[in-house]
């Protein structure tokens, strides 16, 4: 589902009630916004500003924003970096995204989460945030992100997958056959100062959470990405799974090693083990 600005309220009072510590914005942008540079990802004024501040005017420090680094809500390529003579210029890119992390920073975002998978864009970015009196601000870095086909109803939500007409994001992020390359990649942002890292998705990924939870002993979040969460939330509704298999499926993920779910079964776990 989409939420605008004005109805925004109903589910973080959910949120809340249920102590779901942190929300994540993802915004539909209007195509007429998008163009080959994203340049609506550090307008002032873009959608993903307004809701940070109508947020926490009205419920302060209460609720953790999280907000995605990423350009891909906003180019009409649907890349999440620029793409020049068809391919994705990374150095570029991290440049745009320095100053959307700034952008969202500035409004009041708690959490950065870089989900861009460039390299080289921790680094810069804690810099770039450090020297612009934004030191307290969190940086999730979306370390381990998998060139997955699950993110697909996620693509239909935010609008990209018209504007990618097919064609995948291989180059930037990972090789669904890779291991090894997970905990290079992860070692990596640590170093350049990331303070959570995350594995993507999630239950088709476990022995990755496992691994780099092992290896690193860091905050380690996993995301139970859209296709994950559509899997089970139709068989659900279909009647071919009891309804259980949602917890049990965010159990498997604290059991391999993560600290915290990002996930869009939040309101309904959180209510389940609050009830338990
Ligand atoms: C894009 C982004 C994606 C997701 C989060 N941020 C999709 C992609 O990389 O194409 C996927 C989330 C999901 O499927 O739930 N930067």
């Amino acid at each position: 589902y989409r939420y605008s600005i004005d109805n925004i309220s109903k589910i973080i009072d959910k949120a809340l009630k249920n102590k779901v510590p942190m929300i994540a914005l993802f915004p539909h942008t209007n195509t007429k916004l998008k163009n080959v540079n994203g340049s609506e990802a550090f307008n002032e004024n873009n959608l993903v500003s307004k809701a940070i501040v109508a947020i926490k005017n009205k419920y302060k420090n209460h609720i953790g924003i999280m907000c995605d680094v990423a350009l891909d809500p906003y180019t009409s390529h649907g890349h999440d970096g620029l793409l020049k003579n068809n391919r994705i210029v990374n150095d570029e890119t991290i440049n745009i995204l320095i100053k959307q992390s700034l952008l969202q920073a500035s409004m009041g975002c708690d959490v950065i989460a870089p989900s861009d998978m460039m390299d080289g864009r921790i680094g810069v970015i804690r810099s770039a945030l450090d020297a612009n009196k934004n030191k307290d601000t969190i940086i999730l870095s979306y370390a381990a992100k998998f060139a997955s086909s699950f993110y697909g109803p996620f693509r239909d939500a935010v609008g990209s997958k018209t504007n990618l007409a097919g064609a995948s994001k291989k180059t930037y992020q990972m090789d669904v056959r890779n291991s090894d390359e997970a905990l290079h990649v992860v070692a990596i942002d640590v170093d350049e100062g990331a303070d959570i890292v995350m594995i993507k998705p999630g239950m088709p990924y476990l022995d990755i959470i496992s691994k780099v939870k092992e290896k690193f002993q860091m905050p380690t979040f996993a995301y139970q990405v859209s296709g994950e969460y559509s899997m089970l939330s139709n068989a659900i509704s279909q009647g071919l799974l009891d309804k259980s298999v949602m917890l049990e499926s965010i159990v498997s993920f604290k059991r391999a090693g993560s600290d915290a779910v990002l996930t869009y079964a939040a309101k309904q776990i959180a209510k389940e083990i609050k009830d338990e």
